[in-house]
């Protein structure tokens, strides 16, 4: 978490750093701040709390040019070390104040650096691990920012992305990164560091993503690049084609709700050139084309797939496993890579990883995807983010077309890594026989359909608004379902629990009797996932359970279904798929109940309270 950025060009920095850290609000807003380097003098202002409250802080200064410079850096944090105040917002500078710091990560070794530099006489002013670095820079510095930096580096444990400047050297940022994200965006007479793209698109859209260890050296005309030695090396830059708009709101009162609304446009695009169906032209499993990613028919060998990935991508994982074990009969272990990476996992040269992240930058999600590599794992990741570090280190990269995702609150990710998910579950099924030509050409066929049913649901959004207006307030929300709807009513409530601070969770309907059912009283809705067609009558038996103990229930099932007319308070309805594919679709109403539950409260659903997007630390 935290965003961090640094501009040098020929424009006033402040703006530019302001509408970066705009962009990356999302990875944390317990504090943000910036340092100008203007007429020798590093100017630094810093301020608890979201973004706004800088930016007062800092607008009138600008308006009297007493805020001057054209080269800067800015930070957005997630508190991890020391509570959020102004003392401990980023940057933060040496003791002479000449040498300034922004910081994504966690220095792991800090207490030891704290310690072994107040020996050397550093006065510390924050409780943060950040500090260490300003100190340690100065405690190396002889005239070459760029030399202290490689020398610090030698001390530090942990991850960092960091953007350095000096009141010496006013001609240039050095940034650096290990297991955090960093990209450096290269314009004409000026250039930039960002923790994500959405952050330079308005300057360029040529960037460098930096592999960990190594350096960069923007100045106002060049990036220079070195590896931790200070030796120069080659770098290529990448074209980034996302319009600068998709990183905008659109219209939209929030990026949640504009990122549910692409939702259609997304799964097109994460299926569109993956997918062969021509009427004249028999079903198989050419029908389906994973060259792209160097799929070929030696992952269909697997004798079993692991799954690893945290919060909504691990529920992708597990309507995964469903997937994967109907379709191709393979052994599926979806798991959380923060408990995986710890469990001593069992290894076999035949598995297949499958490691999930939007971001591609989650550090428990990478360690986990490390271990399984270091093992000799096949490792496929599904990520949204090119160049992420996931992408670069996995063997093979599936790619969620669905654009920037900037509300933390996960949605066009869910439904795209879905979408990919099921493209390997039908390639395996094909390749290995378990899913006969008639089934692959249905299960494409349906798969064609998802996007125009996803915009119909969308097209009903008014019905969820309306029953969240009736229940916004409720105490207790309980979602429960089975198998596939299982899956999906862990996510649902997630959604809702991290943007309403609702309390909301998900049961297996079948284990309500175990436990669960006690919990239920009148101040419930359960929210019942019904798509399941062989456990209908199953399930209208549990949601009686609930109502005879009070609670209101609602249903999430198909359009053309009547079974719980008689039994739901509220319906919703979603187009008629394969039971197997309704993820992608029955988990819509749940986005949207919890997004106008946060809006009814009060909230702002793009940011909720104590959580970030991009969660870089362990
Ligand atoms: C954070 C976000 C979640 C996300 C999870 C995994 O907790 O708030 O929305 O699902 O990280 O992120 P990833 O980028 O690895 O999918």
């Amino acid at each position: 978490m935290c965003g961090i950025v640094g501009y040098i060009g020929r424009e006033d920095a402040v703006p530019v750093l302001l509408k970066g850290l705009k962009k990356l609000e999302y990875r944390g807003y317990d504090s943000a701040g910036i340092a100008v380097l203007g007429a020798r003098r590093l100017l630094v202002r810093k301020s608890k709390g979201a973004l706004k409250y800088l930016e007062e802080k800092v607008d009138a200064e600008f308006s009297a040019g007493e805020l001057a410079g054209t080269m800067g850096i800015g930070h957005t944090r997630w508190a991890t070390h020391g509570e959020p105040s102004d003392i401990n917002s980023h940057p933060h500078t040496d003791v002479s104040g000449k040498i300034a710091v922004v910081h994504n990560g966690i220095i792991e070794n800090h207490a030891k650096l704290r310690s072994w530099l107040k020996d050397h006489g550093v006065a510390f002013r924050s409780a943060t691990d950040t500090e260490v670095i300003a100190h340690l820079i100065d405690f190396h510095y002889n005239g070459n920012l760029l030399q202290a930096v490689t020398e610090s580096l030698k001390r530090l444990e942990g991850s960092y992305a960091l953007g350095i400047i000096c009141e010496n050297e006013p001609e240039r940022i050095v940034a650096v990164r290990k297991e955090s994200p960093l990209v450096v965006g290269a314009g004409k007479g000026e250039n930039l560091i960002a923790s994500d793209v959405p952050a330079l698109l308005e300057y360029t859209r040529d960037v460098y993503y930096l592999a960990d260890r190594e350096i960069a050296v923007l100045s106002r005309e060049s990036v220079e690049f070195y590896n931790e030695d200070g030796v120069c090396i080659e770098k290529k830059a990448s074209h980034v084609d996302w319009d600068a708009s998709a990183a905008e709101k659109g219209g939209y009162e929030h990026f949640m709700l504009k990122e549910i609304h692409e939702q259609p446009k997304a799964l097109t695009d994460t299926l569109r050139a993956r997918i062969k169906t021509n009427a004249s032209k028999s079903i198989d499993s050419k029908s389906i084309n994973l060259e792209e990613i160097g799929f070929d028919a030696s992952w269909a060998e697997a004798n079993r797939i692991v799954i690893a990935a945290c919060g909504t991508a691990w529920h992708a994982g597990i309507i995964g496993k469903y997937a994967f074990e109907r379709f191709a009969r393979i052994p599926t272990e979806p798991d959380i890579a923060s408990e995986y990476r710890y469990r001593n996992p069992i290894f076999d040269p035949r598995d297949i990883f499958i490691i999930i992240s939007q971001s591609g930058e989650t550090a428990d999600t990478l360690a986990a995807m490390r271990l399984a590599k270091k093992n000799g794992a096949r490792i496929i990741a599904i990520t949204n983010v090119v160049g992420s570090t996931l992408a670069r280190e996995a063997d093979l990269v599936m790619y969620t077309w669905a654009g920037p995702e900037i509300a933390v609150a996960s949605t066009k990710a869910f439904t795209t890594q879905l979408m990919c998910l099921y493209l390997i579950a039908f390639q395996l099924g094909a390749l290995r026989n378990t899913l006969s030509k008639e089934e692959l050409a249905r299960a494409l066929a349906a798969l064609e359909l998802i996007p125009a049913q996803a915009e119909a649901i969308l097209g009903a959004k008014e019905n969820i608004q309306r029953f969240a207006s009736q229940q916004f307030n409720k105490s207790k929300v309980f979602y429960m379902g089975r198998l596939f709807d299982y899956a999906v009513s862990l996510e649902s409530a997630l959604k809702l629990k991290e943007i309403s601070y609702t309390h909301s969770e998900a049961f297996a309907a079948g284990e309500l009797k175990h436990g669960p059912i006690a919990l239920v009283d009148p101040s419930t809705l359960v929210v019942a996932i019904c798509t399941q067609q062989e456990l209908f009558d199953k399930m209208d038996s549990n949601i009686k359970e609930t109502k005879a103990r009070g609670a209101a229930a609602a249903v999430i099932t198909y359009e053309d279904v009547s079974y719980f007319d008689d039994t739901a308070d509220e319906l919703f309805r979603i187009p008629r798929t394969l039971d197997s594919l309704t993820p992608m679709l029955s988990v819509i109403p749940a986005q949207l109940y919890a997004y106008y539950t946060s809006v009814l409260k009060g909230l702002d659903p793009d940011k909720p309270r104590n959580l970030a997007k991009s969660v870089t630390v362990e």
